[in-house]
């Protein structure tokens, strides 16, 4: 039996990266997925790549809006939604000095008010029993040179959590973050790394990670969806780091 048969998951963010791998992952158990993310030629051709009926919704997490929209194609469509994901996140590295009020609002609008409206708007048709999953970082945790705000509004993410694992617990709703460290992903691209320092900044990394090497987002896809099934159905108001220990040094 396929471990998401017959389950409606939504994924902010799932046009790339983790949020990709995890929608592949959670279609591939037999879930009807929708992913939502801003770049539309982006997001039609990962709805092409995860199948098994998968969904897009172009929008903006930062944009209320966005999130009703959302809501109601899930209710109208699908008549509800076991599993949440909100993971899109972007990522600014500058000295606190240097951090602009628009640095700070991009980050926050993002990763903090974009999760917060975003299981607001979508907990109503959250089914009984539902699991939602946010994607923090290692970040939240750890302190790194330049990540103060990124840090901050990552940070939230685990507090609001917690406080929805017992807001939720009538309708028997589990919580839960998923903290990953450094994976390779697009993010890096869109921090300013160019092709060619690529190379030296990944093996830069990789030193200072316990296990040698960044993740690959099929192993935080995996992680998702242990959060996401009943593999997890004990487990509420965790945060999961898969980070290769780097959160230990
Ligand atoms: N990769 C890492 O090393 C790492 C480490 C720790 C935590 N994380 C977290 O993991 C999550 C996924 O990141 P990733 O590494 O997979 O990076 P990624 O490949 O850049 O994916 C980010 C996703 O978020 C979407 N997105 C960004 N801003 C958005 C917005 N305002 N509204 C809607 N969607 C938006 C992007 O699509 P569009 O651009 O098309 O909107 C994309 O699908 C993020 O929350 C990130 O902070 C990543």
């Amino acid at each position: 039996m396929k471990r998401l048969q017959g389950k409606i998951a939504l994924i902010t963010g799932g046009n790339s990266g983790i949020g990709l791998a995890s929608a592949e992952l959670f279609a591939a158990e037999g879930a009807q997925v929708i992913v939502t993310a801003r770049r539309q030629d982006v997001l039609d051709e990962a709805v092409r790549k995860i199948g098994n009926g998968a969904v897009g919704i172009q929008g903006d997490v930062a944009d209320l809006e966005h999130h009703t929209a959302a809501a109601a194609l899930v209710r109208d469509r699908f008549g509800g939604l076991d599993v949440y994901m909100a993971n899109a996140g972007v990522i600014t590295i500058k000295p606190s000095a240097e951090v602009s009020p628009a640095d700070y609002d991009a980050q926050f609008n993002v990763n903090a008010r974009g999760v917060f409206f975003g299981v607001q708007s979508i907990a109503p048709v959250l089914r009984d029993g539902g699991s939602i999953i946010l994607t923090s970082s290692l970040a939240a945790t750890r302190v790194l040179d330049g990540h103060a705000v990124y840090a901050g509004s990552k940070a939230a993410i685990g507090a609001f959590a917690r406080n929805w694992a017992l807001e939720f617990r009538s309708r028997r709703i589990r919580v839960n973050v998923l903290s990953p460290g450094p994976v390779d992903t697009s993010i890096l691209e869109k921090l300013g790394i160019s092709p060619a320092d690529r190379p030296a900044f990944l093996a830069s990394m990789a030193e200072r990670i316990p296990a040698g090497r960044l993740g690959e987002v099929d192993e935080l896809a995996r992680a998702a969806l242990y959060l996401a099934s009943d593999d997890s159905s004990f487990v509420n108001g965790v945060e999961l780091h898969v980070d290769g220990g780097m959160s230990l040094v």
